[in-house]
């Protein structure tokens, strides 16, 4: 079920300077404090802040990479997104122990994630997504950014991010939003796939995949680094986050799906 109007204002901030701003469904949202426009799109708002482009020079690069993503997602959505009846979404749902308010960052553009298979009574699901707001979803959606969350602190029971952190410019500053927006006892789940460097190519790719570019500095057509199992454990430390759980579900010789439940350690 989605959030009504009333529910999305006790959550959301401006995500350039945080103040409260309430929103009216339809119409474009202002920031009363620092003057920023956000606009309606035809399902959602637009809540990237016109400065994005400015934290980071490697940008251009991240929009060659999301460009590919979309085709992936276009022509072959079950071998790149959580979309359907997915064992490994359901286990991965499972692991999460979802309950109260959970925010999916970069959930993708389709209407349900198939990770959100399970949950407590009540549970509700909410997304962020810079591809989401053109088409109807089953669940709240915004269009944002990872790096500028448009929500107040400490308003969400679970943040996940399902196969999401290996897509951002640079994940750390995205897993400390995360950190900001989760409440005290709230849990951050983690969904890393590991894919080893000596993974064989496929014997024939489709066509489509033939066309996508990788741009400079990137690993490969859709990541600028694959995280592997060790990369995350550093990160999670490094966003001064704990461990409470970790699963490793292994799908062949050369790639595993690390699933992590991680909170917040008192020290940072
Ligand atoms: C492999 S897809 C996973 C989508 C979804 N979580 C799922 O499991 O199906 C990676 C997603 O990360 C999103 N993404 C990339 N950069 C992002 C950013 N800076 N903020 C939020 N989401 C982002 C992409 O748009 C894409 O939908
Ligand atoms: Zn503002």
């Amino acid at each position: 079920m989605k959030l009504n109007i009333s529910e999305i204002n006790k959550i959301i901030a401006c995500p350039g300077c945080r103040a409260p701003m309430p929103l009216i469904e339809s119409q474009d949202a202002v920031c009363s404090l620092c003057q920023s426009s956000y606009p309606w799109l035809a399902h959602t708002w637009n809540l990237i802040p016109s400065s994005w482009k400015e934290s980071s020079d490697l940008w251009p690069a991240w929009e060659q990479l999301q460009a590919n993503g979309v085709v992936s997602y276009r022509k072959d959505p079950q071998n790149n997104l959580n979309v359907g009846k997915r064992q490994v979404s359901i286990d991965f749902s499972n692991f999460c122990r979802f309950d109260g308010l959970v925010l999916d960052v970069g959930c993708g553009p389709q209407a349900w994630p198939s990770h959100f298979a399970s949950g407590a009574e009540g549970t509700r699901f909410v997304g962020v997504d810079p591809l989401v707001g053109g088409s109807e979803a089953d669940y709240t959606q915004f269009c944002a950014l990872g790096e500028y969350l448009p929500f107040r602190d400490g308003v969400f029971d679970h943040v996940v991010f399902a196969t999401s952190l290996d897509h951002f410019v640079d994940p750390l500053p995205v897993l400390l939003e995360a950190r900001r927006v989760c409440g005290e006892n709230g849990e951050i789940g983690l969904w890393v796939g590991e894919k080893s460097a000596n993974t064989p190519k496929p014997a024939n790719s489709p066509e489509w995949y033939s066309q996508l570019k990788k741009p400079e500095g990137a690993e490969d057509v859709f990541h600028f680094k694959r995280l592997s199992a060790a990369d995350s454990d550093r990160l999670i430390d490094r966003a001064g986050l704990r461990i409470v759980a970790r699963e490793v579900h292994e799908v062949d010789q050369y790639r595993s799906n690390y699933f992590y439940r991680l909170q917040v350690t008192s020290a940072t």
